[in-house]
């Protein structure tokens, strides 16, 4: 086994390009000497652009649900009423995370195997003047389901008068591999997080936040102190974190974003969508069933169901441990129920032909009735009618 070669096939974290992981390697620095300064505004107006938004975004330090909770606490205050989606288990985490900070949460829990439809958050929206925020998930990461975040920003259009509640997104597994276009979509929050689609190892997220998020901000009384946002604002005027930041992980992501911006973000959606439908096509040629339908269907990630015949957990191990190839588990209730395929950041379709190939291989040594290399002519034709 090449042991350096992985083919870690889940979503997040992903794989990370050589040259980010020997920019991280460069000799720590000052984090408050003008070099760094100088890098801090640098990776923090590239940002802008992958979130596309004028408004600002911030760094910290923490993994993608230190900037979820950042996002709660600095645009509700307690006792507030928010409305949360729930379509999967990242949906589940905003409720858990508003509810230990005293929001008043109200769930809406839409079926797992499908997006959140933008006419009932219309016709919920239109019942409830006092809900203050709405919290979303792009790209659910448990189901490999994808919101319509442009259909579901323009459902608080009600009757010509807008509704107060902002609008506040987990994109932590698709900003940068799927569109986002927040100020254009009217987002008025969104997080990240680096390990997904940034091609950066795990331990940085981010935060961009619109004019009336920065607005929501200056007034929340939520206590606060490490994630609260004010700190980041003012530091960040001077080129700097309030706190020490993961200074070698900033040097891993001026790197990540350079390669960004060489293929444009564009072509990184295209990627991702080929990926997305090289697998999908890969995995209907098994015989295998798609979690979801191709509406909702992620471009950075796919769940897919066991059969009968096929035991899901004993099959990603064999595939793990025979064929080097790290497929991701269902969580929570789709545990042992589906596996997940994770194409997203530093991956292309070849990657897709070995994953289906270390798939194929495993189903065959399952005992599952396959006929090898179909999956992967089904993804070749994908590819090869791609434009
Ligand atoms: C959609 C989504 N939201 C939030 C998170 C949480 O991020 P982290 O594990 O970095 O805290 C993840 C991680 O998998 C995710 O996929």
């Amino acid at each position: 086994m090449q042991s350096e070669q992985q083919h870690l096939r889940i979503p997040g974290p992903t794989p990370v390009p050589p040259r980010v992981m020997r920019a991280a390697t460069r000799p720590v620095v000052n984090h408050r000497g003008a070099g760094f300064r100088e890098l801090y505004k640098q990776v923090t107006a590239q940002l802008k652009g992958v979130f596309q938004t004028q408004g600002e975004v911030m760094l910290i330090t923490g993994s993608g649900t230190a900037a979820m909770e950042a996002a709660v606490v600095n645009l509700v205050s307690p006792g507030e009423k928010v409305l949360v989606l729930v379509g999967g288990k990242f949906g589940e985490r905003w409720g858990q995370i508003a509810r230990a900070y005293g929001a008043e949460v109200i769930e809406w829990h839409y079926d797992w195997r499908q997006g959140a439809e933008p006419e009932e958050l219309a016709r919920r929206l239109a019942a409830d003047p006092d809900i203050v925020a709405v919290f979303a998930t792009h790209n659910e990461s448990s189901t490999g389901v994808m919101n319509d975040i442009e259909g579901l920003s323009r459902a608080r259009e009600l009757s010509g008068q807008r509704h107060r509640a902002l609008l506040i997104v987990d994109s932590v597994s698709a900003l940068g591999g799927a569109p986002l276009p927040m100020d254009a979509w009217g987002v008025d929050a969104v997080v990240t997080g680096s390990q997904k689609c940034l091609m950066v190892p795990p331990g940085l997220s981010f935060v961009a936040l619109g004019q009336a998020a920065l607005d929501r901000l200056e007034r929340v009384t939520t206590g606060r102190y490490y994630l609260d946002l004010r700190a980041y604002r003012k530091a960040a005027a001077a080129g700097e974190s309030p706190y020490t930041p993961a200074v070698t992980l900033v040097f891993a992501l001026e790197e990540a974003l350079a390669m960004l911006a060489e293929e444009g973000l564009e072509n990184s959606f295209a990627r991702h969508r080929l990926m997305r439908d090289m697998v999908r096509a890969g995995i209907r040629a098994l015989g295998l069933p798609l979690w979801t339908g191709e509406r909702w269907a992620s471009p950075t990630v796919t769940a897919v169901e066991g059969a009968p015949g096929l035991e899901v957990e004993p099959f990603r191990k064999l595939v793990r441990e025979r064929f080097g190839v790290e497929l991701a588990g269902g969580q929570g209730e789709m545990k042992g129920r589906v596996f997940r395929i994770g194409h997203m950041g530093y991956a292309g379709p070849f990657d897709m032909i070995a994953a289906l190939a270390a798939i194929e291989q495993g189903l065959a040594a399952s005992g599952f009735p396959v006929k090898l290399g179909a999956g992967i002519a089904a993804a070749q034709e994908v590819w090869a009618q791609w434009k």
